[in-house]
């Protein structure tokens, strides 16, 4: 078979390979339900960005899913960080940003949902690959979003909180926006007519200085790029808002953004066919999105000097 693995490799359960040598069988309860948790890393300079926390909050998304994970965070981060030193050491990719998801499930056994169908412990995967691939265009231009008709989650259903291997919600709200044919994304709101969050990335606005951002009880999941995004605004004495709003608030913005581990604070421009602001990233978003990035890639930096 014929394949291109763009430097991109493969960790089942620890051990390494070439995607194309990489499966999953078809009795796991990942593939039969959605039955699985993931997380999406990325480095700056080689180094896993945040991993501890990503692997808490998988953690914590394994509690949401009555899953016990079968390996400790540690053993999950030493597979990330060497699944991603396999895709820097392919050929011309010493150099590159890497691109790391992990994906758990409860397991493979006999079909039906009692654990006792169960017959292994959790089993994984980490798919590395450079970054590239992933990296929004020009900053300059911005994301073209659409407030889509369907619902994010409710939290007494698939709680957003926990990132689950089931992103079927997300993923037809994406097509739904897409379809549009002037957007490429989507933002969802909750039953109450709230904004919540978008696909795969937390959103924001700025009006008249002060940032404000849907709260954690409106159905989201609490990304690591909002979570840090809130505190550096603050300590830059930008007043910060976590708060339900509809979603007109979001067309009367002065600047929309998006806040994701791999486009970090992006700005939204085209808002439901219409330009947010004067249509370009606004000064808010700008000053965030610097002092984010620049904190980002010292703060790996002092990691590994410590490490
Ligand atoms: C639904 C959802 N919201 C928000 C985010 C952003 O989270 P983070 O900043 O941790 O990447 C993601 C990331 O994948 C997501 O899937």
């Amino acid at each position: 078979m014929q394949h291109n693995t763009d430097g991109m490799w493969v960790n089942i359960g620890g051990r390494l390979m070439e995607p194309a040598a990489a499966s999953v069988p078809v009795l796991d309860r990942g593939f039969l339900y959605g039955d699985s948790l993931y997380e999406v890393a990325r480095t700056y300079g080689g180094a896993l960005f945040l991993l501890d926390e990503h692997l808490e909050r998988m953690e914590g998304s394994a509690r949401l899913a009555r899953m016990v994970l079968s390996q400790r965070r540690e053993e999950y981060a030493q597979e990330m960080i060497r699944t991603v030193e396999a895709v820097r050491k392919s050929p011309g990719r010493g150099n590159s940003d890497v691109y790391c998801r992990i994906i758990v499930t409860r397991g493979t056994g006999k079909i039906g949902f009692s654990l006792k169908n169960v017959e292994t412990p959790t089993q994984y995967a980490i798919i590395a690959e450079p970054i590239d691939r992933f990296l929004p265009p020009d900053f300059e231009k911005g994301s073209s979003l659409r407030i889509v008709e369907r619902f994010r989650n409710d939290r007494r259903a698939l709680d957003p909180a926990m990132k689950s291997g089931n992103y079927l919600n997300s993923l037809l709200a994406y097509l739904e926006a897409v379809a549009s044919g002037d957007a490429d994304d989507a933002i969802l709101c909750n039953a109450q007519g709230f904004v919540t969050e978008g696909t795969t990335f937390n959103v924001g606005y700025v009006r008249r200085g002060i940032l404000a951002t849907p709260p954690l009880d409106s159905g989201i999941l609490e990304g690591l790029t909002r979570r840090h995004l809130l505190r550096i605004a603050r300590e830059l004495g930008i007043e910060t808002r976590e708060v339900d709003f509809p979603k007109e608030r979001l067309h009367e913005a002065d600047e929309v953004f998006t806040a994701s581990t791999l486009k970090e604070i992006y700005p939204v421009t085209r808002l439901d066919g219409r330009p947010v602001g004067n249509g370009k990233a606004g000064p808010v978003t700008r000053r965030l999105a610097k002092a984010f990035s620049a904190w980002a890639r010292a703060s790996v930096g002092r990691a590994a000097g410590a490490a």
